[in-house]
């Protein structure tokens, strides 16, 4: 399959490092103003009509460039597109006036039902068209091109007729949206299906790479489980240097989604991701 690998960094938004916002850390953010670059915002926490999830977010909004990241979307479903909840998206993006908007590429129920879990698709060619067709119906809806994250998985499917990054980089190029590289989830699968993360890497169309997560997870000592609720370890920070190597410049988060820490701590890891990434950075400009 043809991947484009334009290099070029040049129209890509960069942020700089940035924290996934999390109700635990609301006030301590407000007291301290820590020294982050960014905020992505959870999507569904403010999809309400009014009150407290509103109120902190104007007081955030006032003090940080945000982005939104959701997990409703099910953009590889089979059911329709839930125009309810694009329309509360879209209200929210008029509201917010995020940089960018993501979601997962994956489903996340089927006929009506919700597993509450991010599940991946086959990666087919019938596959790619139809989440294609409904990226860009979504697209269109939202008048803005979105970015599609990679879960991490579990399990495969025998119709697969390509790899994970093809899947992603041909969905990427048929529907013309972005990528969010959750660098975790391609440790974690990467280790569940024993393919060469660094092959994953390479494999992305550069150009279309938006935004990087970096996250922990808990090992069971069979199969890696995406937990997002310990610190990240050594060999995703590699597998990031990596990242920052091949890709240049691109936003960075520190994603916690459970046992949260005091933000002294998530602080201590962005820090070591502007450690990792500011040295390769500053030779790749020189
Ligand atoms: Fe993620």
């Amino acid at each position: 399959m043809h991947v484009t690998t334009t290099h070029s960094n040049a129209d890509r938004p960069y942020l700089g490092f940035g924290l996934g916002l999390r109700t635990e850390h609301y006030e301590a953010i407000l007291a301290e103003k820590p020294a982050v670059d960014w905020l992505e915002i959870l999507s569904e926490n403010y999809m309400v009509d009014g009150g407290k999830p509103l109120h902190y977010l104007e007081r955030f909004r006032a003090l940080y460039p945000l982005v939104m990241h959701g997990v409703s979307l099910s953009i590889g479903s089979g059911d329709p597109l839930n125009m309810d909840y694009l329309k509360k998206l879209k209200a929210l993006a008029a509201r917010v006036e995020p940089r960018w908007i993501s979601d997962h590429l994956c489903w996340t129920g089927i006929a009506g039902k919700n597993l509450h879990d991010l599940m991946p698709l086959p990666y087919t060619e019938e596959a790619v068209k139809h989440v294609a067709e409904r990226v860009r119906q979504v697209q269109d809806y939202l008048g803005r091109q979105i970015l599609l994250e990679n879960v991490s998985s579990y399990v495969t499917y025998t119709q697969s007729a390509m790899s994970e990054w093809e899947f992603l980089s041909a969905i990427s190029e048929a529907a013309d949206c972005h990528i969010l590289l959750d660098i975790n989830n391609i440790y974690v699968s990467s280790h569940n299906h024993e393919f060469d993360p660094r092959e994953y890497l390479r494999g992305v169309p550069a150009a279309r790479v938006r935004q990087f997560h970096l996250a922990g997870h808990t090992y069971n000592g069979n199969i890696i489980v995406d937990t997002h609720d310990q610190p990240i370890i050594r060999d995703v920070w590699d597998l990031y240097a990596e990242a920052v190597r091949h890709f240049g410049p691109v936003s960075t988060m520190i994603e916690r989604d459970a046992n949260i820490p005091p933000l002294a701590e998530v602080m201590a890891e962005l820090d070591r991701a502007r450690q990792i990434a500011g040295p390769i950075l500053k030779g790749q400009a020189a």
